[in-house]
């Protein structure tokens, strides 16, 4: 599609991508990238029906360890259906080469009235390059520098579109997913539904890139 790969050459969809200033647009370029129609319709309804079993076990909570997330259900899971292994492998791409995805993703099955407060994914536990694909409900992902808070970014993810956030987007900003009272892009009103998301994540440095996949 417009703006090809999915490497750090790779161009966002300016229609989806608001900035604080172009400066702010000029540095992420290339590492906050949001593509929309990502996945088709059909895709997006095989990927539900292949993650929502876990799902059904899970209650939705309204605590977590390190991130800020009323309402909500996670698993985190190896992709074993056709539409995850395809998907799996259409998001390597954007990921270092030696340093790819794990092969389970983390499903986060947001409620209409959960949000996803601002946080930075653990450098323990998390590499350079996350990877998220939405499904069901648009939202909005905002990115808020840590060191300028005025400083921002806000990326649409409307139903089938993907996100990466890599480097300095990664390292150097906040993320979080808007709560339904400030779900608007710019003068656009995102009302906010049931919204699940599959995020890739690869190994931080240091761990072994070639050790066996954990499941
Ligand atoms: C997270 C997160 C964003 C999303 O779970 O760490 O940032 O797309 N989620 O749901
Ligand atoms: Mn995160």
């Amino acid at each position: 599609g417009p703006g090809g790969g999915l490497g750090p050459e790779a161009e966002a969809d300016p229609a989806l991508l608001r900035a604080s200033s172009p400066e702010l647009a000029r540095r992420l370029r290339g590492l906050a990238l949001v593509r929309g129609g990502f996945v088709s319709e059909g895709e997006a309804a095989e990927l539900l029906r292949e993650v929502e079993p876990g799902l059904c076990r899970g209650r939705y909570q309204s605590d977590h360890w390190d991130r800020a997330i009323p309402g909500y259900r996670e698993t985190e899971r190896g992709l074993r259906g056709g539409a995850g292994r395809a998907l799996l492998l259409r998001v390597t791409p954007a990921f270092p080469p030696r340093r790819p995805p794990r092969p389970s993703a983390h499903v986060l099955d947001l409620l209409p009235e959960g949000r996803v407060g601002p946080h930075l994914d653990s450098v323990k536990f998390c590499g350079c390059t996350i990877a998220g694909v939405s499904l069901l409900s648009p939202s909005v992902l905002r990115l808020r520098s840590l060191q300028d808070p005025q400083d921002w970014l806000e990326l649409l993810l409307k139903p089938g579109s993907l996100y990466v956030l890599r480097g300095a987007a990664r390292y150097e900003f906040t993320h979080e997913i808007l709560p339904d009272e400030e779900s608007f892009f710019g003068g656009l009103r995102v009302p906010r539904g049931r919204r699940v998301a599959l995020i890739f994540r690869n190994d931080p440095p240091g761990e072994n890139p070639l050790k066996p996949p954990r499941n």
